[in-house]
């Protein structure tokens, strides 16, 4: 579980984020919705350590994280896959894979097949560069890549941004059947409500760094959308 107790974010004078609170239980996929600018990034951000919270706590599975360094909070097991897919296109997508393992006590070999079985694509390609990839499949190699650290919890930045409808619902199965079998939860920042609602359990929308709304994904409605989202 992992629990955001007041957090608030600024950068420099300019607060961003204002005494945000949620937690997500181990069995939640939690989706954060939100117009652009309203702070989602930043929010991710605070949480796996690349911005300082200013005020509030962050825990993971009751063990404070706040305080720590992002490599920090990557080895307790919180892994990031962030907007703009950055995994590293010079390297092949074997050495992408081999860069997720690094640092983590997982032993490369047993988990790379783990993962090809929810990225079965990736196992085509292990030897081309990841700058070669499609969109979807540079996609699927981040998460892929995020994954190989065995995590206690996985945060994605708007895994679908440019990519075509078919592989994004190929990512919303594999999510979903991931979070089934290893029991770990997941935070998703999407403006895609299709994806969002497939995937989703439960979601918050922010507005201007606040969270403003939230409830069981069932529960979005369209005055949800039309006042707070993008579409
Ligand atoms: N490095 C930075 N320095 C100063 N201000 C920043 C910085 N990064 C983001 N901001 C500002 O903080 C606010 C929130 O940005 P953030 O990227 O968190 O929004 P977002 O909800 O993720 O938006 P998007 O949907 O476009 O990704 C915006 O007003 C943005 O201009
Ligand atoms: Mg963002």
């Amino acid at each position: 579980m992992l629990k955001v107790d007041d957090v608030s974010v600024s950068y420099g004078k300019s607060q961003v984020v204002y005494n945000v609170s949620f937690e997500i239980k181990d069995d939640e996929k939690l989706i954060l919705l939100g117009r652009n600018g309203v702070g989602k990034t930043t929010l991710l951000k605070s949480i796996i350590g690349l911005l300082p919270a200013k005020t509030g706590d962050i825990s993971l599975n009751s063990d404070k994280v706040t305080k720590l360094k992002p490599y920090e909070r990557s080895r307790k097991g919180i892994a990031y896959v962030p907007q703009g897919r950055e995994i590293i296109p010079q390297l092949t997508v074997q050495e992408n894979l081999e860069l997720g393992a690094l640092a983590h006590k997982v032993d490369y070999a047993k988990k790379v097949e783990e993962i090809f079985e929810y990225f079965p694509v990736l196992t085509q390609h292990l030897k081309r560069k990841g700058g070669v990839l499609s969109g979807g499949q540079q996609q699927q190699l981040a998460i892929a890549r995020a994954l190989m650290s065995d995590p206690k919890i996985l945060i994605l930045d708007e895994p679908t941004e440019g990519i075509q409808p078919n592989i994004v619902s190929d990512i919303a199965d594999i999510l979903t059947r991931y979070h089934k079998e290893k029991k770990v939860p997941i935070i998703v920042v999407e403006q895609n409500l299709r994806f969002a609602r497939k995937l989703g359990d439960r979601f918050l929308i922010m507005q201007k760094g606040s969270i403003v709304a939230q409830g069981q994904m069932d529960e979005l409605t369209d005055e949800h959308s039309k006042k707070y989202m993008s579409v």
